[in-house]
């Protein structure tokens, strides 16, 4: 707790939101063990029910969401809860300043392969003119954020977190079951050779985002000039994880399988808080709407579950990837990008 307590000094994390932060992390290194014990602790397999996502629910899953929104429901400075997990918020305490926002279990497609899973979650302030349980609480930009950050269950456990400073990361130490700082700035590089995306979509991609992906592939004697690897966890906690400590360049684009919801990743808890930890390390982070881009950040949410395209990672490349989504061949012409300062 002293490497915490020292960063939520340095930033001037007000204590009511410290205190939700510590209790967040408490759930995480219980979360940590049950994945650890996994087969041991009967908590593989799934439980034969779908969440609001249409998708099936793990043990870990459930297990994961009920544990943080058991102890979030004790802390009085939080007015609301929303969850992967959950159609709708849940309201709280009244006179909460907080809202807390949850993916209880990220990548659950690979617990049952012993592969990386974790969980993101972000705080904003509550909005005192508004009902506890509304969503309304949670449509706000993801510039409002006070803090975010995830735990990667890997082979160590990983913390990353941010509370408008600096992007760090913390290991947790389980013989004192504590987080202990293991690098107070982290930094993602302008450039990359490396991303990440899941390759099996490509024939619902956009002509544009095709050839984009395809002049990555094309190597040293292709247009790019230099020799590109890929990398996938499917798991967004693993992927961004990497973008974060090596570098590369994360993308879900938007495809053509669900013509009206044509992105895959959740904006409130999955694209925003990376978007959050991405930027405040020097990286970009942006999504592509119809006729444009816009900085994650900035997006209005217009529904608690609603799902974005998300490019994100190194800033030099994330600036490339757009200009392959406004055309090639049109290179030239303005590339419309809501709130130009940002890029
Ligand atoms: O949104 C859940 C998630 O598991 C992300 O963590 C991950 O990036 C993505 O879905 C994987 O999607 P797919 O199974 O299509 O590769």
């Amino acid at each position: 707790m002293r490497d915490l307590q020292n960063c939520f000094n340095q930033d001037a994390v007000a204590a009511e939101l410290q205190s939700v932060i510590t209790n967040l992390l408490d759930v995480t290194k219980e979360i940590a063990l049950a994945v650890r014990q996994a087969a041991l602790a009967d908590v593989l397999g799934s439980v034969q029910v779908q969440n609001v996502q249409g998708e099936t629910q793990k043990k870990l899953d459930v297990i994961a969401n009920d544990l943080l929104k058991a102890a979030l429901k004790k802390n009085i400075h939080v007015r609301a809860l929303a969850s992967e997990e959950d159609e709708h918020v849940i309201a709280l305490h009244n006179s909460g300043r907080y809202v807390v926002a949850f993916d209880p279990l990220d990548g659950s497609s690979n617990i049952d392969v012993n592969g990386q899973v974790g969980t993101i979650f972000t705080v904003y302030p509550g909005l005192d003119n508004v009902a506890a349980d509304s969503p309304l609480q949670f449509f706000q930009q993801g510039k409002n954020q006070l803090c975010a950050g995830y735990v990667l269950y890997g082979p160590s456990t990983a913390l990353v977190l941010t509370n408008g400073g600096p992007t760090r990361c913390f290991t947790l130490d389980s013989h004192h079951n504590e987080f202990v700082l293991t690098n107070a700035k982290l930094q993602v590089p302008q450039n990359t050779e490396e991303f990440s995306i899941n390759m099996a979509n490509q024939r619902f991609w956009s002509d544009n985002f095709k050839r984009y992906i395809a002049d990555l592939l094309a190597g040293e004697t292709g247009v790019r000039g230099k020799r590109f690897t890929m990398r996938w966890n499917a798991a967004m906690v693993g992927d961004v994880h990497r973008v974060l400590t090596r570098g590369g360049i994360f993308m879900y684009p938007n495809d053509s399988r669900h013509p009206r919801q044509p992105a895959k990743l959740r904006l409130l808890y999955e694209a925003n808080p990376m978007a959050m930890l991405v930027e405040n390390a020097g990286g970009k982070a942006c999504s592509e709407a119809t006729n444009k881009i816009q900085r994650i950040l900035d997006i209005v949410p217009d529904a608690l579950h609603q799902r974005v395209s998300v490019i994100l990672g190194a800033a030099n490349e994330v600036d490339i990837c757009i200009v392959y989504l406004f055309k090639r061949d049109q290179v030239d012409q303005p590339v419309l990008i809501e709130n130009e300062e940002a890029y």
